[in-house]
Protein backbone atom coordinates (compact mmCIF):
# COMPACT_ATOMS: atom_id res chain seq x y z
CA UNK A 1 0.00 0.00 0.00
CA UNK A 2 1.14 3.54 -1.09
CA UNK A 3 0.41 6.06 1.18
CA UNK A 4 2.27 9.81 2.73
CA UNK A 5 1.13 12.26 5.30
CA UNK A 6 2.59 15.61 4.99
CA UNK A 7 3.29 18.30 8.19
CA UNK A 8 4.39 21.44 8.63
CA UNK A 9 3.35 25.61 8.95
CA UNK A 10 3.68 27.58 5.93
CA UNK A 11 6.32 30.22 8.10
CA UNK A 12 7.20 27.15 10.57
CA UNK A 13 11.14 26.06 10.52
CA UNK A 14 9.98 23.39 7.99
CA UNK A 15 7.84 21.09 5.44
CA UNK A 16 8.36 17.48 5.83
CA UNK A 17 6.80 14.43 4.37
CA UNK A 18 6.72 10.86 4.85
CA UNK A 19 6.03 8.21 1.88
CA UNK A 20 5.24 4.72 2.70
CA UNK A 21 5.47 1.93 -0.12
CA UNK A 22 7.71 2.32 -2.37
CA UNK A 23 9.64 -0.59 -3.85
CA UNK A 24 13.53 -1.08 -2.69
CA UNK A 25 16.13 -0.80 -5.85
CA UNK A 26 14.37 3.01 -7.46
CA UNK A 27 17.39 4.50 -8.17
CA UNK A 28 16.16 7.53 -6.76
CA UNK A 29 18.33 11.73 -6.21
CA UNK A 30 17.60 14.32 -4.55
CA UNK A 31 18.09 16.18 -7.97
CA UNK A 32 14.90 13.92 -9.17
CA UNK A 33 12.86 16.13 -6.29
CA UNK A 34 14.69 19.45 -6.80
CA UNK A 35 13.44 19.89 -10.21
CA UNK A 36 9.71 19.48 -9.32
CA UNK A 37 10.16 21.80 -6.66
CA UNK A 38 11.32 24.20 -9.03
CA UNK A 39 9.05 23.73 -11.38
CA UNK A 40 6.21 24.91 -8.62
CA UNK A 41 8.09 27.84 -7.76
CA UNK A 42 7.92 29.15 -11.93
CA UNK A 43 4.80 31.07 -13.48
CA UNK A 44 3.34 34.48 -14.67
CA UNK A 45 1.76 36.06 -11.43
CA UNK A 46 3.68 34.45 -8.69
CA UNK A 47 4.26 37.08 -5.59
CA UNK A 48 7.36 37.67 -3.72
CA UNK A 49 7.45 34.70 -1.52
CA UNK A 50 8.86 32.43 -4.35
CA UNK A 51 12.13 34.83 -4.80
CA UNK A 52 12.57 34.36 -0.79
CA UNK A 53 11.63 30.03 -1.25
CA UNK A 54 14.28 28.25 -3.42
CA UNK A 55 13.09 24.38 -2.35
CA UNK A 56 15.63 21.75 -1.71
CA UNK A 57 14.43 18.67 -0.58
CA UNK A 58 16.98 16.60 2.23
CA UNK A 59 16.03 13.78 2.09
CA UNK A 60 16.40 11.87 5.61
CA UNK A 61 15.02 8.13 5.06
CA UNK A 62 14.41 5.52 2.96
CA UNK A 63 17.80 6.08 0.34
CA UNK A 64 20.49 4.34 0.13
CA UNK A 65 23.33 5.12 -2.11
CA UNK A 66 20.70 6.78 -4.65
CA UNK A 67 18.19 3.86 -3.99
CA UNK A 68 14.85 2.91 -2.59
CA UNK A 69 15.48 0.82 0.35
CA UNK A 70 12.03 -0.37 0.67
CA UNK A 71 11.66 1.80 3.99
CA UNK A 72 9.03 5.12 4.59
CA UNK A 73 10.63 7.72 2.65
CA UNK A 74 11.25 10.63 5.05
CA UNK A 75 11.76 13.86 3.15
CA UNK A 76 12.02 17.35 4.59
CA UNK A 77 12.00 21.52 2.71
CA UNK A 78 13.26 24.17 5.00
CA UNK A 79 11.31 27.34 4.52
CA UNK A 80 13.64 29.80 4.39
CA UNK A 81 11.79 32.73 5.40
CA UNK A 82 11.81 31.21 8.64
CA UNK A 83 14.65 33.17 9.93
CA UNK A 84 12.09 36.19 10.03
CA UNK A 85 9.43 34.33 11.59
CA UNK A 86 11.23 33.25 14.49
CA UNK A 87 9.44 34.56 17.09
CA UNK A 88 5.73 34.88 15.19
CA UNK A 89 6.13 30.71 15.01
CA UNK A 90 8.00 29.91 18.11
CA UNK A 91 7.14 26.42 19.34
CA UNK A 92 8.00 27.66 22.39
CA UNK A 93 5.80 29.73 24.59
CA UNK A 94 7.31 33.26 24.57
CA UNK A 95 5.98 36.67 25.37
CA UNK A 96 4.91 39.01 22.08
CA UNK A 97 2.38 41.61 21.45
CA UNK A 98 0.03 41.29 18.75
CA UNK A 99 2.06 42.86 15.97
CA UNK A 100 5.08 40.46 17.05
CA UNK A 101 2.41 37.43 17.05
CA UNK A 102 1.34 38.53 13.24
CA UNK A 103 -1.77 37.89 14.65
CA UNK A 104 -4.96 37.71 12.02
CA UNK A 105 -8.21 38.43 13.12
CA UNK A 106 -9.83 39.84 10.12
CA UNK A 107 -10.21 36.71 8.26
CA UNK A 108 -10.11 37.11 4.75
CA UNK A 109 -13.09 35.23 2.59
CA UNK A 110 -12.39 32.31 0.29
CA UNK A 111 -9.32 31.03 2.97
CA UNK A 112 -9.92 28.92 6.02
CA UNK A 113 -9.19 31.74 7.86
CA UNK A 114 -13.20 31.98 9.91
CA UNK A 115 -14.15 28.67 9.25
CA UNK A 116 -10.84 27.14 10.97
CA UNK A 117 -10.99 29.98 13.86
CA UNK A 118 -14.51 28.98 14.75
CA UNK A 119 -13.92 25.10 14.51
CA UNK A 120 -10.44 25.11 16.77
CA UNK A 121 -12.15 27.89 18.90
CA UNK A 122 -9.00 30.16 17.92
CA UNK A 123 -8.86 33.95 18.51
CA UNK A 124 -5.71 33.82 16.09
CA UNK A 125 -6.13 32.76 12.35
CA UNK A 126 -3.04 32.55 11.96
CA UNK A 127 -3.74 29.24 13.86
CA UNK A 128 -5.42 27.89 10.73
CA UNK A 129 -3.88 29.75 8.14
CA UNK A 130 -0.46 28.48 8.66
CA UNK A 131 -1.45 24.71 8.14
CA UNK A 132 -4.07 25.62 5.19
CA UNK A 133 -1.62 27.63 3.00
CA UNK A 134 -0.63 26.08 -0.77
CA UNK A 135 2.47 26.29 1.05
CA UNK A 136 1.80 22.63 2.34
CA UNK A 137 1.68 21.76 -1.44
CA UNK A 138 5.39 21.68 -1.85
CA UNK A 139 5.96 18.39 0.60
CA UNK A 140 3.18 17.21 -2.22
CA UNK A 141 5.19 17.80 -5.46
CA UNK A 142 8.13 16.05 -3.58
CA UNK A 143 6.39 13.34 -3.06
CA UNK A 144 4.56 13.23 -6.38
CA UNK A 145 8.44 13.87 -8.02
CA UNK A 146 9.39 10.24 -5.91
CA UNK A 147 5.96 8.96 -7.67
CA UNK A 148 7.09 9.90 -10.79
CA UNK A 149 10.67 8.28 -10.91
CA UNK A 150 8.48 5.11 -10.12
CA UNK A 151 6.17 5.57 -12.91
CA UNK A 152 8.67 6.32 -15.59
CA UNK A 153 10.66 2.98 -14.50
CA UNK A 154 7.21 1.56 -16.28
CA UNK A 155 7.08 3.79 -19.20
CA UNK A 156 3.95 6.01 -17.66
CA UNK A 157 4.64 10.00 -17.79
CA UNK A 158 2.67 12.97 -16.22
CA UNK A 159 2.52 16.55 -17.92
CA UNK A 160 0.53 19.32 -17.33
CA UNK A 161 -0.51 22.26 -19.38
CA UNK A 162 -2.77 25.66 -18.54
CA UNK A 163 -6.12 25.42 -20.59
CA UNK A 164 -7.93 28.81 -19.48
CA UNK A 165 -7.08 31.61 -17.34
CA UNK A 166 -10.11 34.51 -16.81
CA UNK A 167 -11.84 34.99 -20.07
CA UNK A 168 -8.61 33.32 -22.49
CA UNK A 169 -8.85 29.92 -23.18
CA UNK A 170 -7.95 27.14 -25.18
CA UNK A 171 -10.80 27.28 -27.57
CA UNK A 172 -13.61 24.28 -26.89
CA UNK A 173 -12.62 21.41 -28.00
CA UNK A 174 -9.15 21.79 -29.10
CA UNK A 175 -7.38 19.04 -27.51
CA UNK A 176 -3.12 19.60 -27.24
CA UNK A 177 -1.18 16.31 -27.75
CA UNK A 178 1.18 15.10 -25.43
CA UNK A 179 3.80 16.73 -27.35
CA UNK A 180 2.76 20.23 -27.48
CA UNK A 181 2.01 19.94 -23.51
CA UNK A 182 5.51 19.08 -22.84
CA UNK A 183 6.73 21.86 -25.67
CA UNK A 184 5.32 24.49 -23.29
CA UNK A 185 7.13 23.55 -20.56
CA UNK A 186 9.57 26.89 -19.59
CA UNK A 187 7.15 28.91 -20.72
CA UNK A 188 5.69 31.53 -18.84
CA UNK A 189 2.02 29.44 -17.88
CA UNK A 190 2.86 26.86 -19.80
CA UNK A 191 0.45 26.98 -22.04
CA UNK A 192 0.16 25.27 -25.23
CA UNK A 193 -0.78 27.65 -27.40
CA UNK A 194 1.37 30.42 -27.37
CA UNK A 195 -1.18 33.39 -28.57
CA UNK A 196 -3.86 32.00 -25.85
CA UNK A 197 -0.44 32.02 -23.30
CA UNK A 198 -0.41 36.17 -23.98
CA UNK A 199 -3.77 36.78 -23.51
CA UNK A 200 -3.65 34.63 -20.18
CA UNK A 201 -0.79 37.04 -19.28
CA UNK A 202 -2.76 40.47 -20.06
CA UNK A 203 -5.55 38.57 -18.01
CA UNK A 204 -3.02 38.59 -15.00
CA UNK A 205 -1.85 42.10 -15.76
CA UNK A 206 -5.37 43.55 -15.59
CA UNK A 207 -6.19 41.49 -12.36
CA UNK A 208 -2.69 42.88 -10.94
CA UNK A 209 -3.73 47.46 -12.19
CA UNK A 210 -6.98 46.48 -10.65
CA UNK A 211 -5.30 44.49 -7.65
CA UNK A 212 -7.43 41.78 -7.83
CA UNK A 213 -6.81 37.63 -8.58
CA UNK A 214 -8.35 35.74 -11.32
CA UNK A 215 -9.21 31.40 -11.78
CA UNK A 216 -8.36 29.16 -14.30
CA UNK A 217 -8.41 25.91 -15.18
CA UNK A 218 -5.12 23.16 -16.20
CA UNK A 219 -5.39 20.00 -17.78
CA UNK A 220 -3.21 17.13 -16.64
CA UNK A 221 -2.75 14.18 -19.13
CA UNK A 222 -0.85 10.46 -17.93
CA UNK A 223 0.42 8.35 -20.95
CA UNK A 224 1.78 5.01 -20.91
CA UNK A 225 -0.77 4.21 -18.63
CA UNK A 226 -2.21 0.33 -19.24
CA UNK A 227 -5.39 -1.06 -19.26
CA UNK A 228 -6.80 -2.42 -16.17
CA UNK A 229 -5.68 0.19 -13.54
CA UNK A 230 -8.36 1.08 -10.91
CA UNK A 231 -11.81 -1.11 -10.25
CA UNK A 232 -15.25 -0.94 -10.65
CA UNK A 233 -15.94 -3.22 -8.31
CA UNK A 234 -16.45 0.18 -5.19
CA UNK A 235 -17.11 3.40 -5.26
CA UNK A 236 -13.84 3.86 -3.38
CA UNK A 237 -11.33 1.90 -5.95
CA UNK A 238 -12.73 3.79 -9.01
CA UNK A 239 -9.76 5.45 -10.23
CA UNK A 240 -11.95 8.51 -12.02
CA UNK A 241 -13.31 8.95 -8.12
CA UNK A 242 -9.75 8.34 -6.59
CA UNK A 243 -8.12 11.26 -9.02
CA UNK A 244 -11.26 13.32 -8.51
CA UNK A 245 -11.05 13.38 -4.73
CA UNK A 246 -6.96 14.07 -5.07
CA UNK A 247 -7.01 16.97 -6.84
CA UNK A 248 -10.14 18.69 -5.51
CA UNK A 249 -7.74 18.05 -1.97
CA UNK A 250 -5.12 20.58 -3.27
CA UNK A 251 -5.75 24.21 -2.23
CA UNK A 252 -8.07 26.23 -4.49
CA UNK A 253 -8.98 23.21 -7.18
CA UNK A 254 -13.08 23.58 -6.87
CA UNK A 255 -13.63 21.15 -10.00
CA UNK A 256 -12.55 18.50 -12.04
CA UNK A 257 -13.61 16.48 -15.05
CA UNK A 258 -12.51 13.30 -16.76
CA UNK A 259 -11.89 13.92 -20.35
CA UNK A 260 -14.76 15.62 -21.46
CA UNK A 261 -16.80 15.44 -19.06
CA UNK A 262 -18.35 18.66 -18.56
CA UNK A 263 -19.46 18.99 -22.26
CA UNK A 264 -20.58 15.22 -22.00
CA UNK A 265 -24.28 16.62 -20.58
CA UNK A 266 -25.30 18.50 -23.71
CA UNK A 267 -23.72 15.62 -25.96
CA UNK A 268 -25.64 12.72 -27.82
CA UNK A 269 -24.33 9.07 -26.80
CA UNK A 270 -23.07 8.81 -30.27
CA UNK A 271 -21.15 11.44 -30.42
CA UNK A 272 -19.32 11.74 -26.85
CA UNK A 273 -18.58 7.48 -26.45
CA UNK A 274 -14.98 6.09 -28.34
CA UNK A 275 -15.50 3.65 -30.64
CA UNK A 276 -13.35 0.39 -30.20
CA UNK A 277 -10.99 -0.40 -32.91
CA UNK A 278 -8.31 -2.85 -32.92
CA UNK A 279 -4.46 -2.79 -34.42
CA UNK A 280 -3.56 -6.04 -35.57
CA UNK A 281 -0.20 -5.80 -36.22
CA UNK A 282 0.47 -4.51 -32.48
CA UNK A 283 -2.20 -6.61 -31.07
CA UNK A 284 -3.83 -3.60 -29.38
CA UNK A 285 -6.98 -1.81 -28.95
CA UNK A 286 -7.59 1.52 -29.14
CA UNK A 287 -9.96 4.55 -29.67
CA UNK A 288 -9.50 7.13 -32.42
CA UNK A 289 -11.36 10.03 -30.06
CA UNK A 290 -11.06 10.03 -26.21
CA UNK A 291 -14.09 11.95 -24.70
CA UNK A 292 -13.76 9.69 -22.01
CA UNK A 293 -10.19 10.81 -20.98
CA UNK A 294 -8.91 7.33 -20.63
CA UNK A 295 -11.33 5.70 -17.77
CA UNK A 296 -14.34 3.94 -18.08
CA UNK A 297 -16.08 1.96 -15.14
CA UNK A 298 -13.17 3.44 -12.87
CA UNK A 299 -10.23 1.53 -14.88
CA UNK A 300 -8.20 2.53 -16.82
CA UNK A 301 -8.81 1.96 -20.95
CA UNK A 302 -5.65 2.24 -22.11
CA UNK A 303 -5.79 5.73 -23.65
CA UNK A 304 -3.83 8.97 -22.06
CA UNK A 305 -5.77 10.15 -19.34
CA UNK A 306 -7.03 13.24 -19.39
CA UNK A 307 -8.20 15.69 -16.60
CA UNK A 308 -9.18 18.97 -16.75
CA UNK A 309 -9.24 21.10 -13.58
CA UNK A 310 -10.52 24.20 -12.19
CA UNK A 311 -9.09 26.52 -10.25
CA UNK A 312 -10.95 29.26 -8.47
CA UNK A 313 -9.48 32.92 -7.90
CA UNK A 314 -6.96 33.58 -4.69
CA UNK A 315 -8.53 34.82 -2.03
CA UNK A 316 -5.85 37.27 -0.58
CA UNK A 317 -6.75 40.41 -2.87
CA UNK A 318 -4.38 43.75 -2.15
CA UNK A 319 -8.16 45.12 -2.86
CA UNK A 320 -9.24 43.17 0.56
CA UNK A 321 -12.95 42.24 0.59
CA UNK A 322 -15.63 43.17 3.29
CA UNK A 323 -14.90 40.99 6.36
CA UNK A 324 -15.99 41.04 10.42
CA UNK A 325 -12.66 41.27 13.33
CA UNK A 326 -13.05 38.10 15.32
CA UNK A 327 -12.32 39.46 18.52
CA UNK A 328 -14.45 43.16 18.18
CA UNK A 329 -17.03 41.75 15.79
CA UNK A 330 -16.82 45.26 13.92
CA UNK A 331 -16.69 45.06 10.29
CA UNK A 332 -13.13 46.10 8.34
CA UNK A 333 -11.62 45.06 5.02
CA UNK A 334 -10.26 41.67 5.16
CA UNK A 335 -6.47 41.37 6.24
CA UNK A 336 -4.01 41.15 3.94
CA UNK A 337 -1.13 38.61 3.34
CA UNK A 338 1.77 38.26 0.84
CA UNK A 339 0.04 36.85 -2.50
CA UNK A 340 -0.02 35.76 -5.81
CA UNK A 341 -2.37 36.80 -8.43
CA UNK A 342 -2.45 33.64 -10.27
CA UNK A 343 -0.46 30.42 -9.21
CA UNK A 344 -2.33 28.75 -12.23
CA UNK A 345 1.26 27.14 -13.21
CA UNK A 346 2.29 26.04 -10.14
CA UNK A 347 -1.48 24.49 -9.33
CA UNK A 348 -0.71 22.59 -12.52
CA UNK A 349 2.53 21.09 -11.25
CA UNK A 350 0.80 20.22 -8.12
CA UNK A 351 -2.00 18.40 -10.12
CA UNK A 352 0.64 16.33 -11.33
CA UNK A 353 2.17 15.11 -8.23
CA UNK A 354 -1.36 14.04 -7.04
CA UNK A 355 -2.19 12.34 -10.32
CA UNK A 356 1.17 10.48 -10.01
CA UNK A 357 0.84 9.38 -6.45
CA UNK A 358 -2.59 8.08 -7.34
CA UNK A 359 -1.59 6.52 -10.38
CA UNK A 360 1.47 5.17 -8.21
CA UNK A 361 -0.89 3.72 -5.78
CA UNK A 362 -2.91 2.14 -8.16
CA UNK A 363 0.04 0.71 -10.05
CA UNK A 364 1.06 -0.98 -6.97
CA UNK A 365 -2.51 -2.17 -6.32
CA UNK A 366 -2.26 -4.29 -9.67
CA UNK A 367 1.45 -5.44 -9.64
CA UNK A 368 2.44 -5.25 -5.50
CA UNK A 369 6.06 -6.23 -5.25
CA UNK A 370 8.45 -5.46 -2.56
CA UNK A 371 11.69 -4.47 -5.11
CA UNK A 372 11.71 -3.22 -8.52
CA UNK A 373 12.50 -6.20 -10.12
CA UNK A 374 9.39 -7.96 -8.74
CA UNK A 375 7.42 -4.79 -9.82
CA UNK A 376 8.77 -4.78 -13.19
CA UNK A 377 8.12 -8.97 -13.74
CA UNK A 378 4.61 -8.65 -12.66
CA UNK A 379 4.05 -5.88 -14.69
CA UNK A 380 5.94 -7.29 -17.69
CA UNK A 381 4.17 -10.52 -17.41
CA UNK A 382 0.59 -8.88 -17.61
CA UNK A 383 1.55 -6.46 -20.55
CA UNK A 384 2.11 -10.13 -22.32
CA UNK A 385 -0.91 -10.93 -21.19
CA UNK A 386 -2.64 -7.93 -22.63
CA UNK A 387 -0.87 -9.41 -26.10
CA UNK A 388 -2.34 -12.70 -26.04
CA UNK A 389 -5.87 -11.84 -24.83
C1 LIG B 1 0.19 26.53 -5.70
C2 LIG B 1 -0.83 27.37 -5.00
C3 LIG B 1 -0.49 28.64 -4.55
C4 LIG B 1 -1.43 29.43 -3.88
N1 LIG B 1 -1.08 30.68 -3.50
C5 LIG B 1 -2.01 31.48 -2.93
C6 LIG B 1 -1.73 32.84 -2.62
O1 LIG B 1 -0.61 33.33 -2.84
N2 LIG B 1 -2.72 33.60 -2.08
C7 LIG B 1 -3.98 33.10 -1.83
O2 LIG B 1 -4.84 33.83 -1.37
N3 LIG B 1 -4.28 31.82 -2.09
C8 LIG B 1 -3.34 31.00 -2.64
N4 LIG B 1 -3.66 29.69 -2.95
C9 LIG B 1 -5.01 29.18 -2.63
C10 LIG B 1 -5.30 29.05 -1.13
O3 LIG B 1 -4.30 28.29 -0.48
C11 LIG B 1 -6.67 28.40 -0.91
O4 LIG B 1 -7.63 29.06 -1.68
C12 LIG B 1 -7.08 28.46 0.55
O5 LIG B 1 -6.18 27.70 1.33
C13 LIG B 1 -8.51 27.98 0.81
O6 LIG B 1 -8.69 26.69 0.37
P1 LIG B 1 -9.80 26.31 -0.71
O7 LIG B 1 -9.64 27.29 -1.83
O8 LIG B 1 -9.43 24.93 -1.16
O9 LIG B 1 -11.13 26.42 -0.08
C14 LIG B 1 -2.74 28.92 -3.64
C15 LIG B 1 -3.07 27.63 -4.11
C16 LIG B 1 -2.15 26.86 -4.78
C17 LIG B 1 -2.52 25.50 -5.28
Amino acid sequence: MLRFLTAGESHGPALVAILDGVPAGLPLLAAHIDTELKRRQQGYGRGGRMKIEQDRVEILSGVRHGRTLGSPIAMRIANRDWANWQKAMAIEPIDLDDAERKRVTRPRPGHADLAGALKLDADDARDVLERASARETTARVAVGAVCRTFLSAFGVEVASHTVALGSAALPPGREMTWEEIVAAEGSALRCADRDVEQKMIEEIDRAMSSRDSVGGAFQVVARGVPAGLGSHRHWDLRLNARLAAALCSIQSIKAIAVGDGVEAASRMGSEFHDEIHYDKKTRRFYRRTNHAGGIEGGITNGEEIRLRVYVKPLSTLPKALHSVDLKSKQEFQAQVERTDVSAIAAAGVVGEAMVAFVMAESFLEKFGGDSMKETTRNHRGYLQQLQDY
